[in-house]
């Protein structure tokens, strides 16, 4: 039955509001409306102001308010409605995960006219909200020009310097120091795993596509191949999980376009809170020798070898030839990318413009463009990726 008096239980640690709700002593305090809100930005309070021994020691109600008398003094006049719905909007942030699309093969990615997105738009919200949802999608018809990567970046957020620079020139190289500036095949992969927090939302520019037909871009989404695999077998999949590898980048000399550089990170290949895939960190050509318990090598080398499997698998893999003036926007903490070879690029034609965001920026953008348009799922909590250890 719902209580028509509000009353004190727990010697005073928890209170039983008039109308329905149970609130802790310390929750309840530092909802005080005699303190700026929490979303005020202006708050000075801190907990450790409050004695540990606090309790409420009486309380009665006034109508729609609740008075609560406390050991330290203080007395607080709640709005009981206010109290409710600010333990209802804390709940629903913190237990709605933000969903999300899977792909595979066949897919066809929410695709954008560069024209349309202009920053602030309707559009600017949708192109944001696929990538959040579907990992990535596609901007058609940008201008022929070096700036439109920039431009399309800007509706993203700050692009993140990286030990490529702002913007990281790909193009044919005689003597490549990544794969990436050779013509050869790359299989599925995160960039740059080997930073504690890997790049974030990525656009993948293509100024120039390669002569002939290769060079195709390969998108696999890393939460299907996870989550099948979870299905398939949850040992492996706890593994990846739970088992944090190195991923290195070690380079003694500086290179034309990166200085040199050590950088090691630890992290598992899959990201879960609560049971929910929050991001995926997987890159075999920058894994480290696996430093494991000699117990568990056989059994990680067995659920590694799973995924890596299905990476390769062609039934997971979205492929596309990017045209000119097409670019991918991607969320490289879900989606790996890769491409095929291509023949030499003797005219050295081929160019790909490469550049990150930091996926908190997008995101934060992203519910600022809801709250603009009135867009659902403002409230989702987003995945917020891949973590080292
Ligand atoms: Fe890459």
């Amino acid at each position: 039955m719902t209580p028509t008096r509000s009353t004190i239980h727990d010697d005073g640690r928890t209170l039983a509001l008039a109308g329905g709700g149970h609130f802790n002593r310390f929750w309840l305090r530092d909802a005080c409306p005699s303190l700026p809100t929490k979303e005020s930005g202006l708050r000075t309070f801190s907990v450790a102001s409050l004695p540990a021994d606090l309790t409420m020691t009486g309380v009665s109600d006034d109508g729609d308010a609740v008075i609560v008398q406390w050991s330290d003094g203080h007395v607080s006049t709640f709005d009981a409605d206010t109290v409710r719905r600010i333990a209802a909007d804390a709940a629903e942030h913190r237990g709605t995960p933000a969903p999300v699309r899977t792909f595979g093969a066949g897919h066809e990615p929410p695709t954008f006219p560069a024209a349309r997105l202009v920053a602030g738009s309707s559009e600017h919200h949708d192109l944001l909200d696929a990538v959040a949802i579907d990992g990535f999608a596609l901007v058609t018809d940008l201008p022929d020009d070096d700036g439109a990567t920039e431009i399309l970046a800007d509706l993203l957020g700050r692009i993140r310097e990286t030990d490529y620079g702002r913007v990281f020139d790909i193009v044919t190289e005689p003597e490549a120091w990544t794969l990436s500036q050779s013509n050869k095949g790359q299989d599925a992969h995160s960039d740059d795993p080997f930073r504690y927090t890997p790049s974030g939302i990525s656009i993948l520019h293509c100024r120039r596509a390669a002569a002939g037909t290769g060079g195709r871009s390969i998108v696999v989404d890393g939460f299907r191949v996870a989550e099948d695999l979870r299905a398939e077998d949850p040992t492996a999949f706890d593994l990846l999980a739970t088992v944090a590898i190195p991923y290195i980048r070690r380079r003694t000399e500086a290179v034309d376009q990166g200085d040199d550089v050590d950088m090691i990170a630890h992290a598992p290949v899959l990201s879960v809170v609560d049971g929910e895939l929050m991001g995926v960190r997987f890159h075999e050509r920058s894994t480290g020798v696996f430093d494991l318990p000699a117990d568990l090598v056989d059994d990680y080398y067995l659920a590694f070898r799973a995924f890596a499997d299905k990476v390769r698998d062609p039934a997971y893999q979205f492929d596309h030839r990017l045209a000119d003036g097409e670019a991918i926007v991607f969320d490289n903490q879900r989606v790996l990318h890769g491409r095929t070879g291509y023949e030499t690029d003797t005219g050295g034609r081929r160019h790909i413009r490469l550049c990150t965001v930091d996926r908190d920026q997008v995101h934060s953008r992203l519910r600022r463009l809801k709250d603009l348009h009135d867009r659902p799922g403002r409230a989702s909590r987003m995945r917020s990726g891949t973590m080292a250890v």
